[in-house]
């Protein structure tokens, strides 16, 4: 672990690797695992390695590892080690009984071009084929369902296959003969969630017309779409809180107690919350019920009790006589048809002292972006997945370097949802670092931290020393020269006076 922090990154992911084939203690191991992963999924491999192939393996089906963090390193090494691939009978066998081809195929959403264009082969080649009889091929036809149903099958597929092979393009019935993995995610895991949403609790009615259909938009297409819970954060909820650089500490004494998740999604942040610190009593709130009822299924499979899953609209967030210690909203309020009053009123239920945490778009992280949605204007397409699969096959058909090809590095590239979210919302707002600020002053709040991605704050250091890291001024100057840099999302605190 020193090393991997200290060391040479070479040399910690061998110890690591070897430590893992020792370790025996569940705590232990889950901590190696997690180690290695962490290193494992920066790589980006240029040559195929036994060892790095099993390590792969082990991992990907490690408890204590998210699966989706290793997608694309996963998927350089499997197209590495299968550079060619002819459609053959042999060659289809041959990726089924491949233990990380299978883990890859059920455990990951695939996040790579390259990728794309292989898994669409496969499919076409067991269709082919007739891919149903052979062992590897039985195993290969279940991993590729399941990695259809989790993409929400970005390939159309032939017209009138039916059987089996159907399932490589869509999910199968409640009537058909569907085993394992497929059945549990495919058939059961949406049943239960159904139940759940027909009974969550109303916090709030939603009548506002943006409301209406933004909730529309993620009841049919609930995001993101996560498939392993997440493993839990190293620094809980209160040690983030207290390393705040200009958190006002007596007027946040204590530990966060009350935590409200404001457009939870499908409810992986009060999961990792809840994961993290037990103690904490969380409500996860959205529009959306089939969002809200993915999460519960989840909480419930994990028997997280203190996440409270309720369908409610931010904007009616002043009808309620909850207060809490610590608010959240990733990616929430820039869909609002007036973001500060969306803000306004996630203030409005701080308690005071209390703290928000807001991810909110950035205008020139979110460039590309703006010529997705001039494209999708000018072809009039629009948000249901045959449109949504023309404009990803016109990006994936673009040369490297052209300005949307930078889309196919966005990881909602890889869904339908995603892609819809990423490309074909109903609203958005987005904003500069100064803007920031003006957002935060006008609902009454105090910006007291600003997480930006390692590298953007070591260039901060670079450019401007020990200047001050909330100056939105100085941040405003570096994106404007690294437009990159926020990947399209700010993630800030800001704290309500006491
Ligand atoms: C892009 S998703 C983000 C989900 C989650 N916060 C995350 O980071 O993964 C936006 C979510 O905000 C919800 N949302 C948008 N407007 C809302 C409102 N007025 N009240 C409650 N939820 C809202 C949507 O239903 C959707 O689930």
């Amino acid at each position: 672990m020193f090393l991997s922090v200290h060391g040479d990154p070479g040399q910690a992911s061998q110890v690591l690797s070897r430590a893992l084939a020792k370790a025996v203690d569940p705590g232990m191991r889950g901590k190696v695992a997690a180690a290695l992963a962490e290193r494992l999924s920066g790589l980006a491999p240029n040559g195929w390695h036994p060892v790095l192939d099993a390590d792969l393996t082990v991992l990907l089906g490690e408890a204590a590892v998210d699966p989706q963090k290793l997608a694309r390193v996963v998927a350089r090494t499997l197209l590495l080690k299968t550079p060619d691939f002819d459609g053959s009978v042999e060659a289809l066998e041959a990726i089924g009984r491949d233990p990380l081809w299978r883990g890859f195929l059920s455990r990951c959403l695939n996040l790579d071009a390259a990728m794309e264009a292989r898994l669409n082969a496969v499919r076409a080649a067991l269709v082919a084929t007739d891919g149903t009889e052979g062992e590897g091929r039985a195993a290969l036809l279940e991993a590729l369902a399941v990695n259809g149903f989790a993409a929400e099958y970005l390939d159309a597929g032939p017209e009138g296959l039916t059987g089996r092979l159907a399932w490589l393009f869509r999910t199968p019935g409640l009537d058909e003969e569907v085993s394992g993995e497929l059945a549990r995610r495919a058939v059961e895991q949406p049943k239960r969630e159904g139940e759940l949403a027909a009974g969550l609790e109303c916090l709030t009615p939603s009548d506002d017309a943006v409301s209406v259909a933004v909730r529309d938009q993620y009841e049919a297409s609930p995001y993101p779409r996560w498939v392993a819970p997440p493993a839990p954060e190293a620094r809980s909820l209160i040690s983030c809180v207290k390393a705040l650089p200009g958190l006002d500490r007596e007027a946040f004494a204590g530990r966060p107690e009350r935590v409200l998740v404001a457009g939870c999604g499908t409810g992986f942040e009060p999961i990792d919350l809840a994961r993290t610190d037990p103690t904490l009593s969380i409500t996860a709130m959205d529009l959306s019920r089939a969002s809200l009822a993915y999460g519960a299924r989840v909480a419930g499979e994990l028997g997280l009790d203190r996440v409270r899953f309720v369908q409610g609209d931010i904007l009616a967030l002043d009808q309620i006589e909850d207060r809490f210690d610590v608010v959240t909203s990733t990616g929430v309020i820039h869909h609002m048809a007036r973001p500060d009053e969306g803000l306004a009123r996630l203030a409005g239920v701080l308690r005071p002292g209390g703290v928000v945490r807001l991810g909110l778009y950035s205008e020139r992280g979110r460039k590309r972006v703006k010529l997705a949605h001039a494209l999708i204007r000018e072809r009039g397409w629009r948000a249901t997945p045959e449109d949504i699969r023309a404009f990803r096959a016109h990006v994936l058909s673009l040369p490297d370097g052209a300005p949307l090809a930078a889309l196919r590095e966005s990881d909602d590239f890889y869904s339908l949802s995603g892609c819809r979210d990423l490309v074909f919302h109903v609203q958005e707002h987005c904003y500069t670092p100064p803007q920031l600020d003006d957002l935060l002053a006008v609902a009454g709040l105090r910006l007291i931290g600003f997480d930006a991605p390692p590298e953007a704050q070591s260039a901060f250091r670079s450019a401007f020393g020990r200047a001050d890291p909330l100056d939105m001024d100085l941040w405003d100057r570096l994106e404007t020269q690294n437009p990159t840099l926020f990947a399209g999302m700010y993630h800030l605190w800001a704290q309500r006076p006491a």
